[in-house]
């Protein structure tokens, strides 16, 4: 049971956090995050100062938050925090006349929201409710108020905290929730948002809060999956990662991190297309991340410290068609995979994909190409996809793929737009943006 928070909650704010406080947020989440890894509280410590550099994390895009005190707002004595990640995002409305053109499609920015983190003695008392809720005020303070959506809380709260120069008005934030779908869902910008209202007709209750969405899995055991035809052969360590034709007389490019780097803007572009033809069919507002900007790579560069124990170390990060036979370079993005490697806790690794875009009538030929290098590795036991596309599910069943509903890292998105967040789709709600 939750027990009140002995400090007014009036005389509390979220500001970006300090260097010391980022080194104090290093030291608490050790134990929970860093030490189950085997890491030293050193090696744990570097990653959170690797990310800084990394594309997908720079230039104020990756903001540790911490909920303090008013007159503290240096201390490490603070109460709970969390981290953001800015990245470019992509809203495609659907077209309001008969002519199935002209959709309007607007670049806007979205926030993924990770490692929430009270102290554990700081816990039951109201301070990461508190702290997810004032961060909507701190990610779309405008979207809020210009709406009129909402009025911000003074008599309870005190004054709004200050948005620092670096963010950037967001159109929705997403978090991907490793306690459930209960606590964040009543989370909104207010004490009061809890009423509900929105969301009506859906099916979801929005309680103003993050709602989770899509949460599948699709899980292959590596040891009980057979590499069929002519890729059986290639079930060896120093694979060849020349060009490889495979069925269909398609001919498949590994992609290495400079490849993968490339494939991003053309995934992006089709991406656009996809969501506007998907909006004929639908009067829903269609929202994604989108892969550019070092998001869809970060999988990668998050996961180093894992991945490089295999050996040989992994440098293929994908697979994708090849638009013309005998010209490599044309990447064709209408059929391709990428992935990372994670560690399972005691278990080996995971071949976790992170983007996929395949025809029903393609995937076996592309999944056998992605078993055969989970099998060079005989550490690698299992390949997880989520949210894989409903006309892939059957063919995944046909190859003894296992779909079920995840209970962690569920998909959680909330909406700033003035629209219902029914009527919002997410797409492209795969792993290549979970933070
Ligand atoms: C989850 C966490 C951030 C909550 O912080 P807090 O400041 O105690 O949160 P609040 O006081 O605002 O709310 C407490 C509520 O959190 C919810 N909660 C906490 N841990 C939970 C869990 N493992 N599963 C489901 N709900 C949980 C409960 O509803 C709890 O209510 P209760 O006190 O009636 O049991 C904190 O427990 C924590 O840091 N845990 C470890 C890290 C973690 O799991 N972070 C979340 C990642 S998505």
């Amino acid at each position: 049971m939750m027990s009140e928070s002995s400090i007014p909650l009036s005389s509390l704010t979220i500001v970006p956090a300090t260097p010391d406080q980022q080194i104090e947020f290093m030291k608490r989440s050790y134990p929970q995050w860093g030490k189950p890894k085997g890491w030293s509280f050193e090696t744990y410590k570097g990653l959170g100062e690797d990310w800084n550099g990394r594309e997908a994390c720079k230039a104020g895009r990756f903001v540790l938050w911490v909920l303090t005190k008013r007159d503290e707002l240096e201390s490490v004595n603070f109460l709970c925090s969390c981290e953001t990640f800015l990245r470019p995002a992509i809203v495609v409305y659907p077209n309001d006349s008969d002519t199935l053109t002209n959709h309007k499609v607007e670049n806007v920015t979205g926030y993924g929201i990770a490692s929430v983190f009270t102290p554990p003695e700081n816990r039951g008392k109201g301070y990461a409710s508190h702290m997810m809720r004032l961060l909507h005020w701190m990610l779309a303070p405008l979207n809020l108020f210009h709406h009129g959506q909402e009025e911000f809380p003074r008599e309870v709260w005190g004054d709004p905290p200050k948005m620092p120069g670096f963010v950037r008005e967001a159109k929705f934030s997403v978090l991907y929730s490793d306690i459930g779908a209960r606590f964040y869902v009543r989370l909104g910008p207010t004490p009061a948002s809890n009423a509900g209202g929105a969301g009506a007709g859906s099916g979801e209750t929005d309680l103003g809060g993050w709602i989770a969405r899509d949460t599948a899995s699709t899980v292959w055991k590596v040891d009980d999956s057979k590499v069929v035809g002519a890729f059986e052969e290639k079930n060896k360590l120093g694979y060849n990662f020349s060009h490889v034709e495979a069925s269909e007389n398609l001919t498949w490019k590994w992609l290495d991190e400079t490849l993968l780097k490339k494939i991003w803007p053309l995934d992006a572009k089709l991406a656009v297309s996809e969501m506007a033809r998907e909006s004929n069919t639908s009067s829903k507002i269609r929202v994604a991340f989108s892969p550019e900007e070092g998001v869809g790579s970060f999988m990668v560069e998050r996961y180093k410290l894992d991945w490089e124990k295999l050996e040989p170390i992994p440098t293929h990060w994908g697979l994708c068609k090849i638009a013309q036979p005998g010209d490599a370079e044309e990447l064709d993005v209408s059929v391709f995979a990428t992935w990372t490697l994670t560690q399972l806790p005691g278990q080996g690794y995971s071949l976790g994909i992170t983007r996929l875009r395949c025809p029903p009538h393609l995937f076996k030929g592309l999944f056998n190409e992605i078993l055969s290098y989970a099998k060079a590795y005989s550490n690698v036991k299992e390949i997880e996809v989520w949210n894989l596309a409903q006309e892939l599910r059957g063919v995944a069943d046909d190859m003894r793929g296992n779909t079920y509903e995840r209970e962690e890292h569920l998909p959680s998105i909330k909406w700033y737009g003035s629209e219902d967040v029914g009527d919002v789709d997410w797409a492209l709600n795969e792993r290549f943006c979970w933070c």
